[in-house]
């Protein structure tokens, strides 16, 4: 089985940096166990300990959206995903090798599962919770937030349910909150959607979309703050399951 090895370590020099082979080349348990305290050190600030998402994408799913092959899985490793938050990184080619045989792993792993009713979660989601105040499903709703017509495949139900309880937690940087003033006096507390060094876009909550340019503005905060509320104690423990659920089920399909 491990008939390649020494024809890969013979090869290795030469290799170009988007090696030429299909399959990933090393993924023995040794190289799986490797690869898993690169990612701890690495990736899991991002994806999760467990590759189940955060501020990165979930990874453990059965098949990953932009890197369905090994060869596509590397590069996507190798030189990060252009215009996320998703790096590139200096590993060596054998290591990227080691950390994608263990990525592959995640999508093995046995998920949460999502106990809760469904249907109940789609009435709190549009009812009780408000959450299309600020996020689409489909034509409906906002767009404060993320639209959360894919959330379930993007995001696994542990991180949903962290969403809901301690949104804080973790804050990505686009959909930051924004306070600003502007010289005129309009005050405007909203998420930041873009910025550069003279313009800034922002959307209030009444999802209203404001551009400015920075040199008409009196005062700029973006702070690390989410205006996701907790829904610790606005959903009784059994609602809140029922909504990860439902959150679970949305798979872009509607
Ligand atoms: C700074 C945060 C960050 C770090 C560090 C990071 N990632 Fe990511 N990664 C992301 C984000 C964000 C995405 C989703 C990009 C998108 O599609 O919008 C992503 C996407 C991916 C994808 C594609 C997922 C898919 O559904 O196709 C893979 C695979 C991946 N990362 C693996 C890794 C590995 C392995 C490491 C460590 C070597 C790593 N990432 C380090 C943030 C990060
Ligand atoms: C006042 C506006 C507001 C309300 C109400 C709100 N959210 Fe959010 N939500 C946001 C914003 C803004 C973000 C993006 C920033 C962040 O992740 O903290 C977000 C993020 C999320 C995320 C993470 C999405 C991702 O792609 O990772 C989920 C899941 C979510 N919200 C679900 C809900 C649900 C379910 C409800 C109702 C029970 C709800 N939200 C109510 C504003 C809101």
């Amino acid at each position: 089985m491990l008939w390649w090895l020494p024809l890969f370590f013979l090869q290795a020099p030469q290799m170009p940096d988007l090696p030429n082979v299909e399959k990933n080349p090393l993924s023995a348990a040794s190289d799986i166990a490797y690869g898993k305290k690169l990612f701890a050190g690495r990736c899991a600030g991002c994806h999760g300990p467990l590759g189940d998402g955060g501020k990165g994408a979930n990874l453990g799913v059965p098949k990953l959206q932009r890197a369905a092959d090994d060869r596509s899985l590397y590069r996507v490793i190798r030189y990060g995903l252009a215009e996320t938050e998703m790096p590139g990184t200096s590993l060596t080619q054998k290591e990227v090798w080691q950390v994608a045989a263990y990525v592959r792993t995640l999508g093995q792993l046995p998920r949460e599962k999502a106990l809760g009713d469904e249907a109940n979660g789609k009435t709190l989601v549009r009812g009780k919770g408000g959450c299309l105040q600020c996020h689409s499903l489909g034509t409906e709703g906002g767009q404060l937030g993320p639209p959360l017509a894919d959330v379930g495949a993007r995001r696994s139900a542990a991180h949903l349910r962290a969403k809901l309880v301690s949104p804080g937690d973790n804050v990505p940087d686009d959909y930051r909150m924004v306070d600003l003033a502007t010289s005129g006096g309009k005050k405007i507390k909203g998420i930041r959607l873009n910025e550069d060094s003279y313009t800034i876009q922002v959307r209030d909550a009444a999802n209203k979309f404001y551009s400015f340019e920075k040199k008409d503005l009196t005062e700029l905060k973006v702070e690390k703050r989410t205006m996701m509320p907790s829904y610790r104690t606005r959903l009784r423990p059994n609602e809140l399951d029922d909504v990860v659920a439902y959150l679970s089920g949305l798979r872009g399909e509607q």
